[in-house]
């Protein structure tokens, strides 16, 4: 029996997950939260199905070993594959992530929209699933566009950089001549793209992600199993790591600053 004060579990090849952990936050002011980044395999964009399984399923494990009462899977790549592998391991919740292909083909007026993401989420039976419900019912064309640097870059620190925005140029500039009008980032270290890709592209594109539903759907899913805390303290956010923790410092601490979070508690080794 889990109880409702244990923090829950968020997971994330590397540090993308912060992104989902401000709406998380948001959402869920009073939960603890333990964060784990396996920045010693990011990225798992480039890596085969059933690594990306294996991983996943050594990060919910470090996690449950640790007391966790549900886990966020706050990456699109692991939970493309994984979460039905995880879900019939562990007994606790665990929540994945979808591609936000639903409010973009809702909000499109070109009728088209494209999902940057890493090529075994657009591989995966979440994105054929949402496609298939929610963009092919309205006429909505959804194109996949992926760039491996991206995520490594944020990684580095460089999120915000001339070095991106030469990538974004290169990525997202036919997108925007083919008229799409809806870019959905499909993978959480994107959010953190926001400021370049509107210095680059103004308003050509609305940018849509996934992180305010799965808080919201977090919520849901920890009230309906009785597991909400209902200690009125603020939540307290524990970082870990399953790399280098000093380079990654500087990188939680600017991207938590950016989420409008101190970065208080920096991370230590997983
Ligand atoms: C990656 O680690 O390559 C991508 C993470 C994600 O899809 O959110």
């Amino acid at each position: 029996m889990m109880a409702s004060s244990a923090p829950v579990g968020v997971f994330d090849s590397g540090v993308g997950g912060l992104s989902v952990l401000a709406d998380l936050r948001r959402e869920l002011p009073h939960e603890d939260v333990l964060y784990l980044g396996d920045t010693a395999h990011v990225p798992y964009g480039s890596r085969s199905e059933d690594d990306v399984i294996d991983l996943t399923e050594r990060a919910v494990a470090a996690l449950y070993t640790r007391g966790v009462k549900a886990v966020v899977v706050a990456c699109n790549t692991a939970a493309a594959f994984s979460l039905s592998r995880v879900r019939s391991r562990f007994p606790f919740p665990v929540i994945g992530l979808v591609p936000a292909v639903k409010p973009a083909a809702l909000a499109t007026r070109s009728g088209k929209v494209a999902v940057l993401a890493t090529p075994v989420t657009l591989r995966g039976q979440l994105m054929r699933d949402v496609i298939r419900d929610h963009a092919e019912p309205l006429g909505v064309h959804v194109e996949g566009v992926v760039n491996l640097k991206l995520v490594p870059m944020v990684e580095a620190g460089l999120a915000d950089s001339p070095q991106m925005r030469e990538e974004l140029r290169r990525t997202l500039g036919p997108l925007r001549d083919a008229g799409v009008d809806q870019l959905v980032l499909g993978c959480t270290h994107y959010p953190f793209l926001a400021p370049a890709i509107c210095a680059e592209f103004g308003g050509a594109f609305a940018l849509v992600d996934s992180g305010a539903g799965v808080a919201r759907h977090t919520r849901r899913v920890l009230d309906g199993a009785g597991l909400l805390n209902d200690s009125p303290a603020p939540g307290q956010v524990t970082y870990l790591v399953t790399g280098d923790v000093e380079a990654v410092r500087p990188v939680i601490a600017t991207l938590s600053a950016q989420n409008g979070h101190s970065g208080e508690h920096l991370p230590a080794a997983a």
